[in-house]
């Protein structure tokens, strides 16, 4: 016990006398590796904006008629329609803009309401410099915008986290308008292209 608390007092005293220039030392280490690190983990993200453009009959079908709830209106199918679409994406609200993207899935009346379904989408793009797909999953509202969560991507979308907010645009007419909204985000394993 008393050696040991001798050596206490040697080592007390010997880090007292150190201390100064380690303090020093320190302070100038980690503020730089602070730096370092702030620019390093900066996560790459993506943020944009496109129209998705569903034509009845020609675009979107319904593949299996819904059992409940209401008819099949411009808003509303009967609960457990299947339907499939392979949609085309555009930069603009007008759908002659210039095509970027396709989405390609499936959904199903999942709300007694007629107007919410679960869908699964593949969404293939070819925008701002990047190449793959994005896959999304969630309920999607007929009249409401709603969130989808992407569950992953391929290509230059490889590992991507994040999601999509599909709001309805126009309704009217044989050809259905809706905004999508992208958030993207890579994590820091995805390895992102600068
Ligand atoms: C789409 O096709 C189905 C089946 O042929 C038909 O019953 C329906 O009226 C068509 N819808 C429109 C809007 O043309």
């Amino acid at each position: 016990m008393a050696s040991f608390m001798h050596l206490y007092s040697f080592l007390a005293i010997l880090l007292f006398v150190l201390h100064p220039l380690q303090a020093a030392t320190t302070n100038h280490h980690h503020h730089h590796h602070h730096h370092h690190h702030h620019h390093h983990d900066g996560l790459k993200s993506l943020h944009f904006s496109l129209f998705q453009h569903e034509t009845i009959n020609k675009t979107g079908y319904i593949i299996v008629n819904g059992v409940a709830g209401p008819p099949v209106s411009q808003t509303t199918t009967p609960f457990g329609t299947l339907f499939a679409f392979q949609d085309p994406l555009t930069l603009k609200p007008d759908y002659t803009s210039k095509v970027v993207g396709t989405a390609q899935g499936t959904s199903i009346t999942s709300g007694l309401d007629g107007l919410q379904s679960i869908s699964i989408a593949k969404i293939t793009l070819n925008v701002k410099k990047h190449k793959g797909s994005i896959s999304v999953v969630g309920v999607t509202h007929n009249t409401k915008p709603s969130n989808h969560p992407v569950v992953g991507g391929t290509g230059d979308f490889l590992f991507v986290q994040g999601y999509v907010t599909s709001s309805p645009v126009n309704l009217v007419g044989l050809t259905v308008t809706y905004k999508i909204e992208f958030h993207l985000y890579w994590p820091p394993y995805a390895h992102p292209k600068p």
